[in-house]
């Protein structure tokens, strides 16, 4: 821990972190996401060094981390507590608040568990705090309690994910080496694809200088392309395909050879998916705006093989990246989104063709998002079945469905199931 003296910048370097974090609670308590409010607010202020906005990042995302733990108390102390489970440095900034806040400077064993470090930082800053089940919104224990112990799905939300990047497959074996020498962690032959950087500045020096071989893709999301299986010459269907992750995907998994069409309710993300297409050197995808819950949807006039629905779903799969979604989901969203995913799958099971699949896919673990979405629709439809897989990372069977865990995978948390029509 520095014993230095603080330089004289420190409070005033606090008083900016304060401020943002205030602003920034305010636009979350609207219902705006955090990385949106606070990029804005940075934009603004131009004379922030690349190092200050970094830290001004960490401390508002280490706040919302622990807003279970810590939202209670005055926001600066509450945001030196939380810097004190987060169990990291403390910078000049950190140390002059703790300095007019009368603390001393605790170390905290990054080690930890949740329990321990609750423990730990109680007795350094004599403090209680909320007990660690209490962390995330109360909701969250029953909609993840056919996934084992809650301690796990708890402790998962507190783990800073790394960047995963998918490789073109013709690029990998050129750049393998080089990403390894870099520092990248490789997923191994279960996922040949993927290599994972904890540092942001490392994934984006690789994205500007290989554009057309790389995209920043999750690991859990690069395994729902490989539950598709799509072989060369199939006709396939994405159709949520948002700018394009996972057709990209598609189409590079298939040696693009595949007949691949593009949908989605927004216009503006198709021209996305073109632009990143055309990065990598593919053209021919046939792409269109469709809404998929409009009455009398009119289906690609095509003979699919299979149909994918990344679905528009709570995203409770991805909180440990976006730490403020939490305080902005209610209950009531994961029923919404179940109606909705419902829906989808019931508008698109007429376009497949007997034998052909259905993969539906979401990021989140919600019980009511995943495996009740599942009972309900094969419940609806007896004309469809799961379809057994083996889980794409580990080769264990499945019954046609898994849920990836981000404390297995480090990647997202996603729910995967695959349905053939009888
Ligand atoms: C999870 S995102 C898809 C991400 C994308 N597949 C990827 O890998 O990058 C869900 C997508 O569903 C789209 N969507 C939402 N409601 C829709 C609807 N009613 N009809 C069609 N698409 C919809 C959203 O615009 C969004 O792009």
């Amino acid at each position: 821990m520095s014993t230095d003296p603080l330089p004289a910048w420190a409070p005033r370097q606090a008083a900016v972190i304060l401020a943002m974090l205030e602003a920034t609670e305010a636009g979350v308590r609207e219902g705006q996401p955090a990385d949106r409010v606070l990029n804005n607010l940075i934009a603004g202020n131009k004379k922030y060094g690349s190092r200050d906005r970094r830290l001004i990042r960490d401390a508002v995302f280490s706040w919302f981390r622990w807003h279970g733990a810590v939202g209670d108390l005055p926001l600066a102390k509450g945001l030196c507590v939380a810097w004190a489970l987060e169990a990291r440095e403390w910078p000049p900034a950190f140390r002059a608040l703790m300095a007019e806040l009368s603390l001393e400077v605790p170390e905290i064993d990054p080690e930890l568990d949740l329990a321990g470090r609750k423990a730990a930082v109680e007795q350094a800053l004599s403090i209680d705090l909320p007990a660690v089940d209490q962390w995330l919104p109360v909701w969250w224990k029953e909609q993840t309690s056919h996934l084992g112990d809650y301690n796990d799905r708890l402790a998962e939300h507190f783990q800073r994910p790394p960047t995963w990047l998918r490789v073109d497959k013709d690029a990998r074996a050129e750049l393998h080496d080089k990403l390894i020498e870099d520092g990248a962690e490789w997923a191994g032959e279960a996922s040949p694809c993927a290599y994972a950087f904890d540092d942001a500045g490392k994934v984006s020096r690789w994205m500007q200088a290989h554009p057309g071989s790389l995209e920043i893709q999750d690991l859990s999301s690069q395994q729902v392309v490989r539950i598709c299986d799509p072989q060369a010459e199939q006709h396939w269907w994405d159709a949520c395909c948002g700018n394009g992750g996972k057709s990209l995907q598609i189409l590079d998994y298939a040696d693009r050879n595949v007949d691949l069409t593009c949908t989605d309710r927004r216009e503006e993300v198709l021209s996305e998916l073109i632009r990143r297409g055309r990065r990598h050197g593919l053209s021919k995808v046939r792409r269109y705006v469709l809404d998929l819950l409009k009455p009398d949807l009119k289906f690609p006039n095509v003979d699919f093989h299979g149909i994918l629905v990344d679905a528009p779903c709570s995203g409770t799969g991805t909180w440990s990246r976006n730490p403020d979604a939490p305080w902005r989901t209610e209950a009531s969203d994961i029923q919404q989104g179940k109606r909705r995913q419902l829906k989808m799958l019931d508008a698109l099971s007429p376009a497949l063709k007997s034998g052909s699949v259905l993969v539906y896919a979401v990021c989140s673990l919600c019980k009511t998002e995943s495996i009740e979405v599942t009972e309900e629709f094969l419940a609806a439809h007896p004309e469809f079945s799961l379809s057994p897989f083996a889980h794409p990372l580990t080769g264990e069977a499945t019954e046609g469905s898994v849920s990836l865990l981000p404390g297995e995978t480090k990647g997202d948390g996603m729910y995967i199931a695959k349905f053939v029509k009888k």
